[in-house]
C-alpha cells in the first residue's frame, strides 16, 4: 500500500470515535519502530517530524525518503500518513514538495489576520497536490527555559474561523501542553473542548502534548471531537530508560553490546511497545 494523506484516516476515526496517533520521529530506529508498532496493533498512523528534527535528520527530502523507502522494505500494510508537524510557511510548502502527504502550519504567533491568510493559501497549495493540512488557532503551552506555562485556551470563534477555511483538522489549546505535564496541571479544559466542537461544527480537533494524559482524560476528549493525538515526549522518555539500564547493567561492554545495532535495540523495542500500548488506548488498533 503507498502512503496516503491523513484525510481518510482522520476522518473516519472522526466517524468511529476514535483518535489516530500522531508519532514524532528522530531518526531511523523511530521510524522503525513506530512503523512495526502500526502493523502490529494494525492500525491506521500519523509519523511526524518537527522542522529541528528534520534538520536533525538531513532535511526534508532525507525524512520523506527514508520514511517512504522504510514503509516499503518493511512491507507496512496499514495506512501511513507522513506529517511535519508545527511547520513554518516555509517549511510547510518545502515539505508539500519534498513528499510528505500532511502538513501542519502553525500561525498561531502571527496576529489572527495574518493566520488566516498564510493557513488559506497552505491550504490551497496542498490540496492541489492531495496533501492533507492541520492549522493551529491560539497556541499550545510548554516549557520553555524550564519555565513551564499554563496550558492555553484556543477563542472558539476564531477556531470555527479557521475551520472554515477547509482546513483538514484543526489544533487547538485545551490546556494541554508539550513535554512533561507538572504536578499541579489542572487536566484538560473540557468545557472549552465543547465549546469549540459545537463551534467548528464537526472538523476533527487535534490535541497536541499527548504523552502523559490520564487515559480517562484522553477517552473523554476522544468522544468530544477528538480525532489526532500527538505524541513525542512519552516516545524518548522509554527509549531513554531502555538505554539507561542497558548501559547501566554493563551490557554495552559484554562481547560486542557496544555495537550499535545492539546497543540501540532495547530502546527501539521500548518505542515500539509504547506506541502499540498508546494506539490501543487512543481506540485506533484493528481499525487498519
Ligand atoms: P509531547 O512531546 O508532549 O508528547 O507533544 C507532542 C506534540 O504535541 C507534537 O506536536
Amino acid at each position: 500500500m503507498v502512503m496516503v494523506s491523513a484525510t481518510e484516516m482522520i476522518k473516519k476515526a472522526h466517524e468511529g470515535h476514535y483518535a489516530i496517533g500522531a508519532f514524532n520521529t528522530n531518526n531511523l530506529e523511530w521510524t522503525k519502530s513506530i512503523l512495526a508498532a502500526a502493523e502490529q496493533a494494525k492500525a491506521p498512523v500519523m509519523i511526524q517530524a518537527s522542522e529541528g528534527a528534520a534538520k536533525y535528520m538531513g532535511g526534508y527530502k532525507v525524512v520523506a525518503d527514508m520514511v517512504r523507502n522504510l514503509h516499503d522494505s518493511m512491507g507496512i500494510t496499514v495506512p501511513v500518513a507522513l506529517h511535519l508537524d508545527h511547520g513554518t510557511y516555509e517549511g510547510a510548502k518545502a515539505c508539500i514538495e519534498a513528499g510528505f502527504t500532511s502538513v501542519m502550519f502553525d500561525g498561531s504567533h502571527f496576529d489572527f489576520e495574518e493566520n488566516m491568510a498564510k493557513s488559506k493559501e497552505i491550504i490551497e497549495l496542498a490540496h492541489a497536490k492531495g496533501v492533507s493540512v492541520e492549522c493551529e488557532v491560539g497556541g499550545i503551552g510548554g516549557t520553555e527555559d524550564g519555565v513551564t506555562s499554563n496550558g492555553e485556551l484556543a477563542d472558539p470563534k476564531e477556531c470555527a474561523a479557521v475551520a472554515n477555511l477547509g482546513v483538514d483538522f484543526l489544533a487547538a489549546g485545551i490546556g494541554n501542553i508539550h513535554g512533561k505535564y507538572p504536578e499541579n496541571w489542572a487536566g484538560l479544559n473540557f468545557e472549552r473542548l465543547d465549546e469549540i466542537n459545537k463551534a467548528v461544527n464537526g472538523k476533527p480537533i487535534v490535541l497536541h502534548g499527548g504523552s502523559g494524559i490520564p487515559f480517562d482524560q484522553v477517552s473523554k476528549a476522544i468522544s468530544m471531537g477528538v480525532s489526532k493525538i500527538n505524541v513525542n515526549t512519552e516516545l524518548q522518555l522509554v527509549f531513554a530508560d531502555a538505554t539507561r539500564k542497558y548501559i547501566e547493567a554493563g551490557k554495552d561492554i559484554e562481547g560486542k553490546g557496544y555495537d550499535p545495532r545492539k546497543l540501540l535495540k532495547p530502546g527501539a523495542d521500548a518505542i515500539t511497545a509504547k506506541t502499540v500500548e498508546l494506539i490501543k488506548a487512543f481506540g485506533s488498533d484493528n481499525k487498519a
